[in-house]
């Protein structure tokens, strides 16, 4: 099967603040924006043969200083208003490519400690079931509230995990699940995997890392950037 991937960084970041940077996926950390430490960790698996980058239309002068040379090994595809849109927009651009893949790993940009061995559980179960995310276990006891903050009730944690990035899908199966949401009217899904059961195809959880987060807020862009340093020699 024939491997491509999408990473969405059309988001405005507002959680993490403003910056003078711009949204989060362009801040610097380690020496290099967030989404050159995603990008680069997909350029350099030898599986991945088409990596489609979707961004927002204002940002592309923002993306071209980020990723200097390497942006002419990327395809540039302008986002949506929610980040199902800007999903359908990178999935209608490897449809209309003539040679749309087998598989396609779906990868927020916001997550730059993505690590390979994770995109091959992913690759190899998104072959084997259909759909694939990489997961952990909920390690702290969850408890829903009303917006007043009072405790409405724990919910039990076992059988919780956490849903992280890349997704992988039967590329035929995730487009056909995305069209779906569309034509139902809905655009609040959070990530693929929700539209892809949602549509009826089948989701395994493959083995997650805990380092694999999400960079939301200011914190944690200092604190990956904290990460990053140490690794320096
Ligand atoms: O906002 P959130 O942190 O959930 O965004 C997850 C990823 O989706 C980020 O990489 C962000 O840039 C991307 N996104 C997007 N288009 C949007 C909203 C978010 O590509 N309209």
């Amino acid at each position: 099967d024939s491997v491509a991937a999408i990473l969405v960084a059309a988001g405005r970041g507002e959680r993490a603040g403003h910056s003078t940077e711009g949204p989060k996926q362009y801040r610097t950390v380690g020496g290099r924006a967030v989404l050159a430490h995603a990008l680069a960790l997909f350029q350099s698996h030898p599986r991945i043969e088409t990596i489609v980058l979707v961004i927002h239309a204002d940002d592309r002068a923002l993306c071209e200083r980020a990723l200097g040379p390497e942006a002419a090994r990327v395809h540039l595809v302008t986002g949506g208003a929610e980040r199902q849109l800007s999903v359908r927009r990178g999935l209608e651009f490897l449809r209309a490519s003539g040679r749309p893949p087998g598989i396609v790993l779906i990868h927020d940009a916001v997550r730059p400690f993505v690590d390979h061995a994770t995109i091959d559980r992913v690759i190899a179960a998104a072959i084997a079931h259909g759909g694939a995310v990489p997961a952990v276990a909920i390690a702290d006891t969850i408890k829903r509230a009303t917006s007043d903050l009072s405790v409405a009730e724990t919910v039990p944690r076992s059988g919780l995990y956490g849903a992280q990035t890349p997704q992988g899908f039967h590329f035929e199966a995730i487009v056909g699940a995305h069209d779906a949401a569309a034509g139902s009217g809905r655009s609040d899904f959070t990530d693929d995997a929700s539209i892809a059961e949602w549509a009826g195809t089948r989701v395994v959880l493959v083995e997650g890392a805990a380092g694999n987060v999400k960079l939301t807020t200011r914190e944690d862009i200092a604190a990956a950037d904290e990460r990053l340093k140490e690794k320096l020699p």
